[in-house]
């Protein structure tokens, strides 16, 4: 059975568009969960440009709800989600100029620190997933840094089939790491960018066991309502 994660970020961007209370994302955390979401997906970003500290240690105490945090590898970002404790954390890279996450992480340069950084949550039995660009060496090294999970970057294979572009060989990248990455002992994760169309085809993909969504879900329900479209992704992944 594969998972939905509901990013939730974009409550808090458009909370933080009035500089008021509402929408508030604590109330979206239980709603999203009361209306089939598996998880809870926030992104605690370095410029805090939607999700704040004090959302994120709400959301992060909420006892019954599984909650996935995304963050870079900054230190003070780092110790921040060792004091939070979330149930996953999802390391991410981070420039502070990009609209939203551009790629996976540069696994090569940064080897050392990630490793340790996985270390520190392990002790805290936190699952560790890396946002990874779908690549055999990325999703060896994940496992030689000892990550319980990676997280595919669908951000690519998105825009293609969004540009009605050849997605063929796209498609194909990420169903061999995904196999890849199962036979090794990794969990498998896909995120960003992702509609019901782009999450139908990849829910073909066996070994994927959980999504990661925000954006689009989110938009949809201007339109149709949070629960319905949640309801709607809950049956495409099935
Ligand atoms: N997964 C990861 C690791 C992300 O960084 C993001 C964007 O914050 C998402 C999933 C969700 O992407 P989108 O908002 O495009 O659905």
């Amino acid at each position: 059975m594969k998972r939905l994660g509901v990013n939730i970020d974009h409550i808090a961007t458009l909370r933080n568009a009035r500089g008021e209370l509402h929408p508030d994302p604590l109330y979206a955390a239980k709603f999203v969960k009361k209306s089939g979401a598996d998880s809870i997906t926030i992104h605690l970003r370095e410029d805090r440009r939607h999700i704040k500290d004090d959302d994120a240690k709400k959301i992060c105490s909420l006892k019954k709800i599984l909650v996935n945090l995304e963050i870079s590898t900054n230190s003070k970002m780092i110790n921040k989600a060792l004091k939070i404790k979330p149930n996953f954390i999802c390391l991410v890279p981070e420039n502070r100029k990009e609209i939203t996450t551009e790629g996976g992480l540069n696994l090569k340069k940064n080897k050392n620190k990630i490793k340790t950084i996985i270390s520190k949550f392990k002790r805290k039995r936190i699952r560790t997933s890396l946002f990874i660009n779908p690549s055999i060496k990325d999703i060896k090294t994940s496992y030689e840094l000892g990550s319980d999970c990676v997280e595919i970057h669908t951000g690519k294979l998105s825009r293609l089939i969004k540009s009605k572009k050849n997605y063929f060989k796209e498609f194909h990248r990420i169903k061999k790491c995904s196999y890849i990455a199962k036979k090794i002992g990794l969990e498998v994760h896909a995120g960003h960018g992702l509609d019901y169309k782009t999450t139908q085809l990849l829910s073909r993909v066996n070994e994927i066991e959980e999504f990661n969504i925000g954006h689009y879900l989110i938009g949809e329900s201007v339109f149709f309502g949070l629960s319905k479209v949640i309801k709607n992704f809950k049956k495409v992944i099935k």
